[in-house]
């Protein structure tokens, strides 16, 4: 009588919400990657169902499945799904930044009180596996700053314009025939993509709950072309920067009485920023994401990748689908409650259309000065009857410098309003 074989291993069941551009991408990838999946999870792997608008009953789907991959996208009803999963013990895993950034403490609650696993590597970054560096890799150590490119849109659109000279409108609708943008791009251009991006870092980075609410954003929509004309001169490439760092709670004998008591706290925001030649993102062009983290135990760490498209979301999904298979940690309550402040400091660009008169540049010093600024360099060109002045200023409270821009706005010798671009002065490397 011949020995029974091994006893076939019991599939994992998987739900699939979702089969637009990243849930077909991730259905071909499932098969492709079967027997390499089946290895790693220590079981074969099938899909127990899909649902879109047309096709699949959700509560059908939940009973069938071990597990739900989420790629519907916005709030509801992707929400209520993700919820009813968790509750089920059922672990989720999803690419939706918006649902994270506005509603991750309730998310994250409920994966915590089921003791069941949410994985969100494709929310962030695209293919970058930032989401796990930062909580796995980095997660005991105390990290000061995260920031990067995380819209690849806008690099696309930044680099695009610095390279042909061509108007922000132009190099929009490019990115659109080139599919690099959406039909309705608001949500890229505006900065509030981004933002909802580095909520989740913030989160994660520093262990304290933030959401989209508190994080401050500018887009890219009011860049001219000749911001990255004359910025070239000055050595500066311009990036949509996502940046959320500490903010160390005020020396006790810190100058200013107001800054005296301020408590350790973090920044979370979004902006145009100008970066010199030497720094790690200048070189990242086109529809790429970078994200650096910055602790003193690691110094610095740089990593790009495509930030978006169909095959490249659903393999980070994948790798997400592994690791919950696999079994890794489920997530950690916040261990902080760090408050999230506005007060920063930072260096500007500063572009100035003036009377081509005497004495015109030593007003704007003064001016600066009154407010504590020291100007970096400075490039001034003729224009017939008016000059333009491009300067780039030290690093400064936020509020002064308004306030400096605000008088100098008010001066008559201005041909137009001052325009102004936060930089990045440190050097790397
Ligand atoms: N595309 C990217 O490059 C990318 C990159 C990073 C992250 N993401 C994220 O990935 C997620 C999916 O994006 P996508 O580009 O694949 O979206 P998509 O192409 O618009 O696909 C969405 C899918 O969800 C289904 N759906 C929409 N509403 C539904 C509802 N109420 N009930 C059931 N199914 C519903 C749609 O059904 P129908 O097929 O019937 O329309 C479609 O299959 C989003 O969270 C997005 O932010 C996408």
């Amino acid at each position: 009588m011949s020995e029974p074989g091994p006893t076939p291993a019991t599939p994992a069941r998987i739900g699939l919400l979702g089969h637009g551009t990243v849930g077909s991408a991730f259905t071909s990838l499932i098969s492709e990657r079967s027997a390499a999946l089946t290895a790693a999870a220590g079981r074969p792997v099938e899909l127990a169902g899909t649902l879109t608008t047309t096709q699949g009953s959700f509560d059908e789907i939940l009973a069938a499945s071990d597990l739900i991959v989420e790629l519907i996208g916005g709030i509801e009803p992707a929400r209520e799904y993700t919820l009813r999963a968790l509750n089920q013990g059922k672990p989720v895993i999803t690419a939706n930044k918006q649902l994270l950034a506005q509603h991750g403490d309730e998310i994250f609650a409920a994966a915590r009180e089921n003791k069941v696993q949410v994985r969100f590597e494709a929310a962030v970054a695209g293919v970058i596996p930032i989401i796990r560096t930062i909580q796995e890799s980095f997660g005991t150590i105390r990290i000061d700053r995260v920031f990067g490119i995380v819209n690849g849109t806008t690099n696309f659109i930044l680099s695009e314009m610095a390279a042909t000279g061509a108007s922000y409108t132009e190099t929009l609708a490019r990115a659109q025939e080139l599919g690099y943008a959406e039909a309705d791009p608001t949500e890229d251009v505006n900065g509030a993509d981004a933002a909802a991006k580095m909520a989740i870092l913030a989160r994660l980075a520093f262990h304290t709950p933030v959401t989209l609410g508190q994080v401050e954003y500018e887009g890219i929509e009011s860049i001219r072309a000749d911001d990255l004309a004359y910025a070239k001169e000055l050595g500066l490439s311009l990036k949509l920067l996502g940046v959320a760092e500490r903010r160390p709670a005020a020396p006790p004998d810190a100058p200013d009485a107001a800054d005296a008591t301020a408590p350790e706290g973090i920044s979370v925001r979004v902006f145009p920023c100008f970066l010199y030649g030497g720094h790690p993102l200048a070189p990242i062009s086109g529809p790429f994401n970078a994200v650096m983290v910055e602790a003193p135990e690691i110094t610095e760490v740089t990593m790009s990748g495509p930030g978006a498209g169909g095959t490249e979301t659903a393999a980070a999904v994948l790798g997400d689908l592994t690791s919950v298979l696999a079994g890794s940690a489920p997530v950690s309550e916040p261990r902080e409650q760090l408050p999230v402040v506005t007060d920063v400091s930072s260096s500007f660009y500063l572009h100035l259309e003036v009377a081509d008169r005497p004495g015109v540049l030593a007003q704007i010093a003064t001016l600066l000065g009154d407010e504590g600024i020291s100007v970096k360099s400075v490039v001034q060109r003729g224009l017939s009857e008016d000059a333009r002045l491009t300067m780039v200023v030290h690093e400064t409270p936020e509020p002064r410098f308004k306030a400096a821009l605000q008088r100098i706005a008010e001066l008559d010798l201005m041909r137009s309003p001052p325009r102004s671009i936060r930089v990045i002065e440190e050097a790397f490397g």
